[in-house]
């Protein structure tokens, strides 16, 4: 029997090449799709020494409709997984057009072509950036949307209205948006792995970056926050267990075990874990000293927010395995093999 195939928009960044393994290992055929505006075919590679697998990537951008359109004619997939976005919070408060325009024509042109062309399941890739700073701790699905503070945050917002909107609307589409809390680490064999360009915004890969001396010392922002110790707490996803989350989630809808046509879940650890131990963590699990200083505080960080991954363990039977050490080692394992160290 023919295998069930899945494309993966953004396929070739971060999160899309992890999830691509997954989905391989669990069986799925995968297309990847890229415009490689922010990623290389180095990833592509890595996806396909990993895998054994000579995946089909096709170089498109999702903003190009008729471009899209041929790569639905081309693939009979039934489902999609869309990565495809720009992602950096401070270059959207600077150039608000460039994320207002790529991150909603794209999803809107997978939409209407799978709409048109009769395909019918999708995941979007959707943010803890949605819940701003929490009344509430751990938060849930059903916990208020703030309203964000970044033009990046408000197409995360955008896309996830116009993805219930359209469930809603177009018979045989159904859709769900999983909230990212904070990504992190690589894959086990170090072939793939976070690859930001320029200064990493992010905190692991300011710290990996940090430990192989690319950059001189890791600024902590803010130790006065009303928090144990101090710096703010997130919870830190291990892209592996993130992937695995994609797995389970387009597998619901494709077995057709979804209770409504529009589900929103969050994927993340629980647990939340500051900044501090964070860099305690890698030090100690990597053996060595990270120079760091406390710098001042962040505009618009979040002081503390994690998950409650109860929906996601119960309805997707998916529960991140990880342990923080295992991904902080497996990030400085990325880190060493991309500078050769
Ligand atoms: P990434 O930049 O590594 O991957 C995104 C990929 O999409 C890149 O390879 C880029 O070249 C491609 N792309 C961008 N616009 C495109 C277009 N118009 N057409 C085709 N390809 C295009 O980012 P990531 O960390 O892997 O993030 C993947 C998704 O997850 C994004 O939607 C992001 O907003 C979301 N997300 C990421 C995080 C995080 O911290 N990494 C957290 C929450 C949500
Ligand atoms: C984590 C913590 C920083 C860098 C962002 C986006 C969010 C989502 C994930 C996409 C914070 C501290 C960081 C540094 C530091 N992306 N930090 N020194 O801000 O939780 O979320 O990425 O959807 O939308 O906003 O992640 O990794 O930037 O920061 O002290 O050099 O590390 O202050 O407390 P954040 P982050």
């Amino acid at each position: 029997m023919a295998k069930e195939q899945v494309l993966v928009s953004g396929g070739a960044g971060y999160i899309g090449s992890h999830t691509a393994v997954a989905l391989i290992e669990a069986g799925y055929d995968v297309v990847i799709i890229d415009n490689l505006s922010n990623s290389d075919m180095n990833a592509v590679e890595g996806v396909r020494k990993i895998t054994g697998v000579d995946v089909p990537f096709e170089k498109v951008d999702c903003c190009d409709k008729e471009a899209l359109r041929v790569i639905f004619k081309k693939y009979p997939f039934r489902s999609a997984i869309h990565f495809a976005a720009y992602k950096a919070v401070g270059e959207s408060v600077d150039e608000p057009l460039k994320y207002y325009s790529n991150n909603l024509c794209s999803f809107i042109n997978i939409l209407e072509l799978m709409r048109e062309e009769g395909r019918e399941n999708i995941l979007f890739s959707s943010s803890a950036t949605v819940y701003g700073e929490p009344d509430a701790l751990p938060v849930t699905e059903n916990s208020p949307r703030k309203p964000s503070t970044s033009p990046y945050g408000n197409t995360k917002q955008m896309c996830e209205d116009i993805l219930r909107d359209s469930t809603a609307a177009y018979k045989g589409l159904k859709g769900i948006a999983l909230r990212y809390f904070n990504p992190m680490g690589a894959h086990p064999s170090a072939l793939i792995g976070e690859l930001p360009r320029g200064v990493p915004n992010n905190l692991v890969p300011f710290i990996t970056q940090t430990a192989a001396g690319v950059r001189e010392c890791l600024s902590i922002f803010g130790d006065d926050y009303p928090t144990p110790d101090g710096t703010c707490i997130r919870d830190y996803i291990d892209v592996v267990d993130l992937a695995g989350a994609h797995v389970a989630a387009i597998s619901r809808l494709i077995e057709g075990r979804n209770k409504a046509n529009y589900e929103i879940f969050n994927v993340g650890t629980g647990r939340g874990v500051s900044v501090m131990e964070l860099v305690k963590a890698f030090e100690k699990v990597n053996n060595l000293k990270l120079n760091y200083r406390i710098a001042g505080r962040r505009a618009g960080d979040t002081i503390e927010v994690w998950a409650n991954t109860s929906l996601a363990n119960e309805e997707l039977g998916w529960k991140a395995t990880r342990t923080l050490e295992e991904t902080l080692a497996a990030a400085w394992a990325w880190e060493k093999h991309v500078r050769g160290l």
